[in-house]
């Protein structure tokens, strides 16, 4: 599956094949890649690191940041400085983490689902027995048993009773699979059947026939004012949270390949995502290369184009293609498509600052359900600029198409 035949024509019909003497010249210049100078002007903002004093999405920040970090630092290896900054900035984004997530029950009911995003990190760092990542970690894992739940099991995403969105696997599906796979004693089968049952009860309530794509969430009492009477879905497909949903598909599988997880798991998420991607693929707005903030409403009047969902979705496309996730007929589209993306991110929302950082632009603030969940709600959120969600997803699709 490394280095595929597709890779080479690709490239060729992204970016037009460069003389030796322009790849000469290039190679002089030594530009940092996008993905580096993105990182780099997080940290030069502090971005990612939890004060407590940041608002809800602070755990989220830090736990989207620590993501977009390690696998920077693994792409970026053989350039030891960069790789050893981004790492020790997941260290001190963990560890900023710790004074607020020690606590299961806090957790479960103060913090949304998104607080489980640092976990990957903590689980990392959690080296020594007793030590403050490992405390966290598990505090983390207990939080999820303590979470509340509905009457088919379904896990509320934060205070609101009965109500699911896809927002929370990203945070929980990538955690509580690490978690299992390498944690004795981590009540394995029960915790993996309980993830896929998590995937399972979005995509059941929240899936459109029509297109194939999911909603922003459910109410499993059917009483919220934007209720489904009969599925309890939320009316619109919210771009973000569908890239959380489908990123959290990517991760996941990769984590159960590589620790080895018994077969049904990876097959049963597979066949989502093989089922997804191809919505996601006819949903792209065909003349910039981007996804709208309502996904399933193209060119309505005050939709636009989104960029941290377009983000979401470009890496989600990459990786599925560079791990052979999607259908080997698929992958190559789904590469070009999340290559053109990302380019229209850099050269739409990417702004290059007088002091040589970049800003990001064009990332909606959150979109709750505890709302209206109307076109017009979607639609008013102000736009946030540097907002970290946006610029760490591109940070991880910048990472792809290097790899390309
Ligand atoms: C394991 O998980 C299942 C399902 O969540 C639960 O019913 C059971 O009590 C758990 N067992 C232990 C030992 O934690
Ligand atoms: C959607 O498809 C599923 C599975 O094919 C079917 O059970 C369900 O009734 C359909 N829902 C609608 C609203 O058409
Ligand atoms: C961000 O985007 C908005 C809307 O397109 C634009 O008005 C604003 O100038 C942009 N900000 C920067 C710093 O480019
Ligand atoms: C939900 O919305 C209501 C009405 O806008 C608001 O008063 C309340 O604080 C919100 N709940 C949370 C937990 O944000």
């Amino acid at each position: 599956m490394r280095a595929p035949v597709y890779v080479a024509t690709l490239a060729a019909a992204l970016f037009s094949v460069p003389t030796t003497a322009a790849t000469a010249a290039a190679e002089k210049d030594c530009k940092p890649k996008y993905s580096q100078r993105m990182a780099s002007s997080i940290i030069a903002r502090g971005q990612g690191v939890m004060t407590g004093l940041g608002g809800a999405s602070e755990a989220l920040q830090a736990g989207v940041v620590q993501k977009a970090f390690t696998a920077l630092s693994a792409h970026a290896a053989h350039d030891h400085a960069s790789a050893a900054t981004y790492e020790q900035y997941v260290r001190v984004s963990a560890t900023s983490v710790i004074p607020f997530l020690s606590n299961a029950l806090t957790d479960s009911l103060t913090y949304p689902m998104d607080r489980l995003s640092n976990g990957n990190a903590l689980l990392a760092l959690s080296t020594a027995k007793g030590s403050l990542y490992r405390i966290a970690a598990d505090a983390l894992r207990e939080s999820i048993n303590l979470n509340r739940r509905n009457s088919e099991g379904g896990l509320w995403y934060f205070v609101y009773p009965y109500w699911s969105y896809l927002d929370g696997m990203y945070s929980l599906a990538p955690f509580y699979t690490l978690y299992s796979l390498t944690r004795p004693g981590s009540n394995r089968t029960a915790s993996l059947d309980d993830m896929l049952l998590q995937f399972d009860l979005l995509w059941r309530h929240t899936r459109h026939n029509a297109t194939g794509l999911l909603s922003h969430g459910y109410d499993a009492s059917r009483t919220a004012v934007w209720a489904d009477p009969v599925t309890g879905a939320s009316p619109y497909v919210w771009g973000r949270s569908l890239g959380w949903y489908t990123m959290a598909l990517v991760d996941t599988i990769e984590i159960l390949e590589k620790e080895k997880a018994p077969s049904k798991y990876k097959a049963s998420l597979l066949d989502k995502f093989q089922n997804l991607m191809p919505a996601v693929l006819k949903a792209v707005d065909p003349r910039t290369g981007g996804w709208w903030q309502i996904v399933d409403q193209p060119g309505k009047a005050g939709n636009y184009i989104e960029s941290s969902a377009t983000a979401m979705f470009s890496y989600s496309l990459l990786k599925g293609a560079r791990l052979g996730y999607l259908p080997k007929k698929l992958a190559p589209t789904a590469a070009i498509v999340g290559a053109r993306a990302q380019k229209y991110l850099t050269d739409h929302f990417v702004v290059e600052n007088a002091d040589g950082t970049l800003g990001w632009n064009g990332t909606v603030a959150v979109c709750s359900l505890n709302s209206t969940a109307s076109y017009e709600y979607y639609v008013g959120q102000p736009i946030l600029y540097n907002s970290v969600l946006g610029s760490a997803s591109y940070v991880l699709a910048s990472v792809e198409v290097e790899k390309l």
